[in-house]
């Protein structure tokens, strides 16, 4: 008898002992230093400066002058989508952006918000900060860091942040966003160093907001916005009050996950999985690998030589609509491959994929852009975020047309406060910039949640 207590309280221990190290186990990270040369001596220059987006009569024309003289190449007949961007719809896009799409307007546009710059580890970090204009009284708005992905930018945000910072509803929480520029996207200086990856990038991010005076607050990502966040969480789960994300594949799936694969059409039960699971999950087995190999070429080629292709696009302002575009059409719905206009239109406006398309023509980003995609690679396949959970209150929002489908079961095992999955009515990868409605509805949701569990 005695000896089985003996056990029962040594084993009992053990599994406390592993829990709470589990609990306490932080992301380790040391500062970087990512501008050209070796860093100065003395104290890092935390000014933060102002920064609006300019541009020119030289850099128009310049513009104008290499879409004239793109050689366009013949789409093979009925091929739409299937071979890349669709020729004949590309003349039509490039027509548009020519002739119609006013780049200085969606100057002023992307103005409205008050846009930064600050130095943090030797480069330049770009970012919007909103506040809001009105918080009810005895409140204060919620920080929140929102965070873009690959091949989008800060502009993916721009439907979302003002239901945000200014919702209609009374109930609503009035939240203050800040929407940085991944170093290497947009207007945020490159790294001038090799090794830049999504954990650099949560702890600049860090440094940014505690510069910025927050001692706690909300993130939300999806695409490379997902791990960055998901990393700021690992490094700090003190000063991320809740994490919101609409993109998180397995990186390193455990035995769970790798259970529910084998074991989860026969016993979805078992499995919590859903009819969407299944059939999200469960293609014929063949179709599955073929969709693979044609969908994540692009992957192999940014992880591996990104700095080969990227100068054609660097140079040329329709081949880089067409790379980045051609995204903007298959992960918002993998059916808009067989629509001769890849469905561009249906969910976004030519003028709203255009300024994309300018954030990255203009800052001559894609090169550095790609790169993000080698160096995540630079760590090995399995680097130490991939093996770490997730600790801070988490929700996520599953798309039915995102990339790749990750049933709740999943989700759980990396983000283990999760608190609220919710099967979104619609969208795709680029969710935050097609249905900013729903995604702001799931961020207040979510978000009112956690303050509740902590007013308690
Ligand atoms: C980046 O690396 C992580 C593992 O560190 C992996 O889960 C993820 O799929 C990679 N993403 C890309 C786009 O290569
Ligand atoms: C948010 O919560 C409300 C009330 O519970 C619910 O009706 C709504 O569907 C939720 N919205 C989303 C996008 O999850």
């Amino acid at each position: 008898m005695f000896t089985e207590v003996l056990v029962a309280v040594v084993i009992g221990g053990l599994i406390l002992f592993l829990v709470q190290r589990s609990r306490s186990q932080v992301l380790k990270t040391e500062d970087g230093w990512w501008g050209v040369d070796a860093p100065p001596d003395g104290e890092e220059d935390g000014a933060i400066r102002p920064f609006k987006v300019t541009t020119s009569d030289e850099e128009l024309e310049d513009l104008y002058r290499r879409i004239d003289q793109t050689r366009p190449v013949p789409s093979l007949e009925d091929s739409q989508f299937n071979y890349g961007f669709n020729s004949n719809y590309l003349k039509e896009v490039v027509t548009y952006w020519r002739n119609d799409f006013d780049w200085r307007r969606q100057v002023n546009k992307l103005n409205q918000y008050p846009h930064f710059k600050t130095n943090i580890e030797g480069i330049d970090i770009h970012y919007l900060h909103v506040k809001p204009k009105k918080v009810p009284d005895g409140t204060t708005a919620i920080p929140l860091i929102m965070v873009h992905g690959w091949p989008g930018s800060f502009y993916e945000f721009y439907g979302l942040i003002p239901l945000l910072t200014e919702p209609s509803n009374p109930d609503d929480l009035v939240f203050e966003v800040v929407c940085p520029s991944i170093p290497g996207y947009g207007f945020s200086e490159a790294p001038h160093k090799k090794g830049f990856d999504s954990v650099c990038a949560a702890r600049i991010f860090h440094k940014l907001m505690r510069r910025l005076g927050f001692q706690q607050f909300y993130a939300h990502g999806g695409d490379w916005g997902w791990l960055i966040t998901t990393n700021m969480a690992q490094l700090e789960p003190k000063t991320v009050k809740g994490l919101h994300v609409n993109f998180a594949p397995p990186s390193k799936p455990g035995l769970p996950v790798l259970l529910s694969v084998m074991l989860g059409r026969r016993f979805p039960k078992l499995f919590g999985f859903s009819d969407m699971d299944i059939q999200r999950l469960f293609p014929p087995l063949e179709k599955l690998g073929v969709e693979m190999i044609k969908e994540t070429g692009y992957m192999h080629i940014q992880a591996t030589k990104p700095d080969t292709v990227g100068r054609g696009l660097n140079d040329s302002p329709v081949g880089l609509a067409a790379y980045i575009l051609e995204k903007f059409s298959t992960w918002t719905d993998q059916n808009f491959r067989n629509l001769e206009d890849g469905g561009l239109t249906r969910k976004f406006s030519l003028d709203d994929l255009l300024t994309n398309v300018m954030i990255y023509w203009t800052s001559g980003c894609i090169v550095p852009s790609m790169r993000f995609y080698k160096e995540n690679l630079s760590r090995g396949l399995y680097p130490p975020h991939t093996k770490m959970q997730v600790y801070v209150p988490t929700g996520f929002a599953c798309f039915p047309n995102e990339l790749m489908h990750t049933p709740k079961l999943w989700v759980k095992q990396k983000y283990r406060k999760l608190l609220t999955f919710s099967a979104m009515a619609r969208g795709g990868h680029f969710a935050a910039m097609e249905e900013p409605q729903l995604m702001a509805e799931d961020i207040q949701n979510f978000t009112k949640i956690v303050e509740k569990k902590k007013k308690k």
